[in-house]
């Protein structure tokens, strides 16, 4: 299987940016269609919000995968699936920014310093766009150790999404709580002494 994968990198990739982009397509289609229900501007922030953080628990699965599969194959998908997660991410906030917030930039700002929710999903973006900036290979070989501890800020900003989702959910946290299960998993397959027992022969 693996094998398969590694022999057909270049298609797999590109069918893989190919899928990224549906979601895109689909927020296109509602708005062309005016199929987004009674609160358009609503469904396109939950909709683009919903794929960020989908996008973002690819990327975090590859670790394990790779773990689980002893291959180091998936690792190529890495940097495309995280590119992704910031490209829903930006889309997220050009949406609020133009349709909740009507551009009236002052607003951002208050909403950044009132409403906790925006304050920590503002500040996972921040730490979001280092990483995005230095995805090539160019700095990684650029910022060498830097660079692994830069892309390590992937968990902090993980932390303040959670927090993000959680915050806005306010009385259903059914799905919130998914999510957080979902990342104590990648998490806790990543401790030194759980990876080792679980993954080494
Ligand atoms: C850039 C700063 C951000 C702003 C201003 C922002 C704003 C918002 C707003 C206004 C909502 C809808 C809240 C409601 O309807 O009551 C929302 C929901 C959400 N956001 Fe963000 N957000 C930001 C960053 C992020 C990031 C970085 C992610 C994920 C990587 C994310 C993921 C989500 C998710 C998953 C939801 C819930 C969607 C749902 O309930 O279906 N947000 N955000």
């Amino acid at each position: 299987m693996v094998a398969i994968i590694k022999n057909n990198r270049a298609k797999i990739k590109g069918l893989v940016f190919l899928l990224g982009l549906i979601p895109l397509l689909m927020l296109f289609l509602g708005v062309a269609q005016d199929s987004l229900g009674p609160d358009p501007a609503k469904a396109l922030s939950h909709s683009s919000g919903d794929w960020a953080l989908r996008f973002l628990m690819l990327t975090m699965a590859i670790t394990p995968l790779r773990l689980i599969t002893r291959s180091s194959e998936w690792v190529h998908y890495r940097r495309m699936l995280g590119l992704f997660t910031f490209f829903y991410a930006v889309i997220h906030l050009i949406i609020y920014c133009l349709f909740l917030l009507g551009l009236q930039w002052q607003d951002l700002w208050g909403d950044i310093l009132e409403r906790p929710y925006i304050t920590v999903g503002f500040l996972a973006w921040l730490l979001m766009l280092p990483m995005a900036i230095t995805s090539t290979h160019r700095w990684q070989r650029k910022l060498g150790k830097r660079w692994v501890r830069l892309h390590r800020s992937i968990y902090a900003a993980s932390a303040l999404v959670l927090l993000h989702i959680i915050w806005q959910a306010r009385s259903d946290l059914a799905e919130p709580l998914v999510y957080v299960l979902i990342f104590a998993i990648l998490i806790f397959v990543r401790i030194p002494p759980i990876k080792k027992r679980l993954f080494s022969r």
